[in-house]
């Protein structure tokens, strides 16, 4: 559902100007923590004549389902370094990574992994939620401090996105990082994206493992953890417009330094 809800919000599936290599074919598409590959599949049933290929460390991906013959999953762990020779893809993409538990120290590698299995004139893309909250009520604020908190002792810092764009320039093959942010509001006052937003939200947050993780944090019990997503949450939301963005960086690599 976050896959379409990013898709309609930017209204296409990346920012990078890579779109006459995919119509063209034979365009080598990589993305790096693809989780269930729901972007990989929406790209590789349109452009069918240009290769895919995602990696994880889990198999999220559906294996029940016949996957188009220009996709493939690989399972393999980004700090081991990516799985590819060097100068290999026309662009490679990373979406929503960081609760991905990247460390604020592991960035530097992932980064300098992803640009060297880019092709000189290909794209790295980056997609990743903004980290200003803005308009927050007194319910969220607490759940918001909580995931925060619960990042911070694995050594993730939410607010990495911000400072990705340093990372990537001050790499010598992309030194230019072209960004677009778009913001929307959650809830009944944030219109259809809004509620959309908060069904994501609260899906997200009544997940067991988010449960077990925040209510301790939160000093309370998963009883009054479900009133406070599934109640609390909700009501607050009916008057007050906190605001969130999602991010996009691309840069193009200039050379094989
Ligand atoms: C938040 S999900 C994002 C999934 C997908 N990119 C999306 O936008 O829907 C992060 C993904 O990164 C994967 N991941 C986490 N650590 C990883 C690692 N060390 N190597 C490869 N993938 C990893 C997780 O298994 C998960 O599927």
């Amino acid at each position: 559902m976050f896959h379409f809800f990013q898709k309609y919000l930017f209204q296409n599936n990346f920012s990078s100007p890579i779109e006459e290599c995919l119509n063209q074919g034979e365009c080598k598409v990589l993305d790096i923590g693809c989780g269930p590959g729901t972007w990989l599949l929406d790209l590789a049933n349109k452009y069918e004549n240009s290769f895919f290929y995602g990696i994880d460390n889990i198999s999220v991906h559906p294996n029940e389902i016949i996957k188009p013959g220009n996709l493939n999953f690989v399972k393999a762990d980004i700090f081991d370094g990516l799985p590819f020779h060097d100068n290999e893809f026309d662009f490679v993409h990373q979406g929503s990574a960081y609760p991905a538990s990247i460390k604020t120290d592991q960035w530097n590698f992932v980064i300098s992994e992803m640009i060297r299995v880019t092709k000189p004139g290909g794209y790295i893309e980056f997609f990743e939620r903004g980290g200003d909250f803005k308009g927050t009520g007194p319910v969220l604020r607490r759940i918001q401090e909580a995931h925060i908190s619960s990042c911070l002792e694995k050594g993730v810092d939410m607010k990495m996105p911000s400072k990705l764009e340093n990372i990537i320039k001050s790499n010598q093959n992309t030194p230019i990082v072209y960004k677009d942010e778009k913001f929307y509001v959650s809830g009944p006052n944030g219109g259809k994206v809004g509620m959309v937003f908060q069904d994501i939200y609260i899906g997200f947050h009544s997940n067991k493992i988010v449960m077990e993780n925040l209510s301790p944090i939160l000093g309370i019990s998963y009883e009054e953890y479900k009133t406070l997503i599934t109640k609390d949450l909700i009501e607050e939301l009916k008057h007050t417009s906190p605001e969130y963005s999602l991010i996009r960086f691309w840069a193009k690599k200039i050379n094989n330094n």
